[in-house]
Formats: C-alpha cells, sequence, structure tokens
C-alpha cells in the first residue's frame, strides 16, 4: 500500500522510528522503494550532488520538477516529496502556492517541503488548505546561507532555541504534517519532537527525532570532501565506481573485454 502523510503521522503515534532518503532520478526511487523507505525526499540538494552547483541557491522550479518526475515514475510505495527551491516561494504567497501546486499536477509528488518558520506560516496555511501537504524545515535551512554566514548549527543560545521550538508549533499549527530539524542541538530538537502532535525528522539533530533523514551521496559514500559530523556513510559507492571503473579501462586495454560471452558471432 502506498504511504501517505496519514501513515507518516501514525508513525508517531505508535512510537515508530521512520527514515526518509533523498533520490534524484528513477532507479534510486526504485531502490529506495524496494528498500521499504517510507519517505523519499527530492531534495534541493539535487543543485549540489548532482548538478554540481556549490549550493542550493541556483536550483530552478524545471530542475526540481524536471527530478521529481523521474522519482515518482521510479517509487510506487514512498511518499514523494518535492523540495521547493529558493524564490519559488519567497515573494508571494499566490506564487508559493502556484509552485507548489506544480509538484503534484505535473511531477507526481504527493507533498512538498519548504524552509522557514513564522515567515513561512501563511503559505503554509494556505498550501494546506488547497490539499497540498507541507513539509516544514526548520534549524539550518540551506536556502538562506547567506544570512546564516555559513552552514552553521542552529539553536545554541537560549534565544535561538526558543526561536526553533516558536516555529515548530506555528507551522504544526499551520498544518505541517511533519517537521525537518537540520543540524540543531539534540536537546532542542528533543523537546520540539516532544511539542508536537506531528512528527519531526532530524537531520545533524541527534537521536531523539521521529525520524531521520540522510542524502543519497553521503550515506552511500558518494560524497567527497569534509562532510558534516552527522554523516554516516553506510557503504562506500563511490570506491566500488572507481575501481569498476578501473577494472573497465583495464579489460579493454589488455583485449579481456569485451569476450566471447559479450560478443555476437
Ligand atoms: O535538500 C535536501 O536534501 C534536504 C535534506 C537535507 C533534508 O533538505
Amino acid at each position: 500500500m502506498p504511504v501517505t502523510v496519514r501513515d507518516v503521522r501514525a508513525f508517531k503515534e505508535r512510537g515508530e522510528r521512520f527514515t526518509m532518503l533523498t533520490a534524484y532520478e528513477a532507479q534510486s526511487a526504485r531502490l529506495l522503494d524496494e528498500a521499504g523507505i517510507p519517505l523519499i525526499l527530492v531534495g534541493d540538494t539535487l543543485g549540489m550532488v548532482v548538478l554540481g552547483y556549490d549550493s542550493t541557491l541556483p536550483v530552478t522550479m524545471d530542475e526540481m520538477l524536471h527530478h521529481t518526475r523521474a522519482v515518482a515514475r521510479g517509487a510506487t510505495n514512498a511518499l514523494v516529496v518535492g523540495d521547493m527551491p529558493f524564490m519559488s516561494y519567497q515573494s508571494s504567497i499566490e506564487e508559493g502556492l502556484r509552485n507548489a501546486g506544480r509538484f503534484l499536477k505535473e511531477a507526481g509528488a504527493h507533498a512538498v517541503k519548504l524552509e522557514g518558520g513564522a515567515r513561512v506560516v501563511d503559505l503554509v496555511a494556505r498550501i494546506t488548505e488547497a490539499g497540498i501537504p507541507v513539509m516544514g524545515h526548520i534549524g539550518l535551512t540551506p536556502q538562506s546561507v547567506n544570512q546564516f554566514g555559513g552552514y552553521r548549527v542552529q539553536g545554541r543560545s537560549d534565544e535561538q532555541a526558543h526561536q526553533i521550538v516558536a516555529d515548530a508549533k506555528s507551522l504544526e499549527a499551520a498544518g505541517a504534517f511533519a517537521v525537518v530539524l537540520e543540524a540543531v542541538p539534540a536537546p532542542v530538537a528533543a523537546e520540539v519532537t516532544r511539542t508536537l502532535h506531528v512528527p519531526t525528522i532530524g537531520i545533524g539533530a541527534g537521536p531523539d527525532c521521529d525520524g531521520q533523514v540522510l542524502v543519497w551521496h553521503d550515506f552511500l559514500g558518494i560524497s567527497d570532501g569534509k562532510l558534516p559530523r552527522f554523516v554516516k556513510r553506510y557503504a562506500e559507492v563511490g570506491e566500488q565506481i572507481k575501481q569498476a571503473a578501473s577494472a573497465f579501462a583495464a579489460e579493454v586495454a589488455d583485449g579481456t573485454y569485451p569476450g566471447p560471452e559479450h560478443t555476437y558471432t
């Protein structure tokens, strides 16, 4: 049975911890689906891990819709969440509502995610009223990297921590069905998780969130460079790809590939 937002709420009611992973195309969505991952996020991390931008800011609606369509074609059970890119919802409620609708109408997503607390609650309410489930995202919101002055843990001061709890409550009141907490101290995430009736999904937010999310290239060991502390690599696919490519090159060079079994007679 396909996962719905009711199932996501029920995970929390039953105290069942759950997972979300990002995907950007059909085959990886199919694999996550077959692994039983209930939520697939087509994150705007697309810009960095797939398209080679150095932040999520350049990502466009067209790019997000293109990749969300591919994911929706690959996933049959998971709830597919489309991430609203920078400036697709910041300038007006009407534009935000129209773009949220495009994820469902044109790309086959089941829900959208957008970043921000108090400043987006009116929009969240409008999108939800239109029948589009919304996932909130607070703490370190990468679309505001320039305002934060870098990718920094949020909520370390009492004032910031209170703001995060207040933002989470406002998002829930506006109708969000879940809230992502990114890079916040574990005690703050625990407090938000205790306070909300809808589930929290943590990324760098400690063990007490209702769910956890990781990015495809990070959890598979494809990303390089210095990774945030919260990333756990569950495989070393990047190394395997390099070994496979070298093996292919070597076999072509020495004439081992293609062999008779790969050749039409
Ligand atoms: O864009 C993304 O992949 C995200 C996750 C890091 C939560 O927002």
